[in-house]
């Protein structure tokens, strides 16, 4: 056996160890989607030139209990919500409350949205994120992507916002803070606002309850088993 071959044994024996547990708890079907979409997303991040992958707690980051950690949004879950919102060119806006290493926004920044913002409360992720936007420019079509650090409780939501995108980032409090933020902009400054929201099924979902929303679409993903995700609209 070559010295080659030796430095494989091990990765392949965790990946069938990982293939097993897999099969295990999820069945066939599911082990054998989450296979195409680990492949597919490595796929996505080498073309881009991008790494956002990983899946980091909120304690661990010293954050409170209704900030939650870090879990990029599945590479088919931001197209699929991508393919039921309108994009004007050089006029939509598109806002990620907790942008963590920056998918969203990337994938955002391949429209033709005007401007593309990400708002998060850790610094290291923000600095990990606009690493990746560096990396990504020769791939964007928006030129002018912006990452904010800062808690999005404090985040003063620009008069020209029109494309929200909140994927699983904070509990109901805060969710609802966010919310009232959007609302007075809008209020200030009437306009056409999307939320794209996804949440884990067991979690209460606030907006339905939210009077200037209306639901306008409710999306089949991958992940429809534990997740939801839904585009409101301004009604
Ligand atoms: C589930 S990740 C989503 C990452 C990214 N939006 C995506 O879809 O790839 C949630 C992110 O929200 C950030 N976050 C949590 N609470 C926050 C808060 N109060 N203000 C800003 N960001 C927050 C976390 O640090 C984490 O990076």
């Amino acid at each position: 056996m070559t010295t080659a071959q030796l430095k494989r044994e091990p990765l392949f024996g965790e990946i069938t160890r990982k293939l097993r547990r897999h099969l295990a708890h999820h069945g066939l079907g599911n082990t054998a989607r989450r296979l195409v979409r680990a492949i597919t997303s490595r796929w996505r991040e080498h073309r881009l030139g991008i790494v956002t992958s990983g899946n980091i707690a909120g304690t661990e980051m010293g954050f409170d209990a209704v900030s939650f950690g870090y879990q990029p949004v599945p590479y088919a879950s931001f197209d699929a919500a991508m393919r039921h919102v309108d994009v004007r060119p050089g006029v939509d806006v598109f806002v990620d409350f907790g942008c963590g290493m920056g998918r969203a926004v990337i994938l955002a920044a391949t429209y033709s949205f005007r401007r593309v913002i990400g708002v998060e409360r850790s610094e290291s992720l923000s600095r990990i994120a606009r690493g990746n936007i560096v990396r990504a420019k020769s791939k964007l079509r928006c030129r002018d992507v912006l990452v904010e650090t800062c808690d999005a409780r404090n985040y003063q939501v620009p008069m020209d916002a029109t494309h929200f995108f909140l994927f699983n980032p904070f509990d109901e409090p805060v969710v609802l803070n966010v919310l009232d933020h959007i609302r007075q902009s809008v209020e200030a400054h009437p306009r056409k606002v999307s939320i794209i929201y996804a949440l884990p099924k067991c979690r209460h979902d606030p907006l339905p309850s939210i009077s200037w929303l209306e639901l306008k679409s409710e999306l089949e993903t991958i992940d429809s088993d534990w997740q939801r995700l839904a585009i409101y609209e301004t009604r």
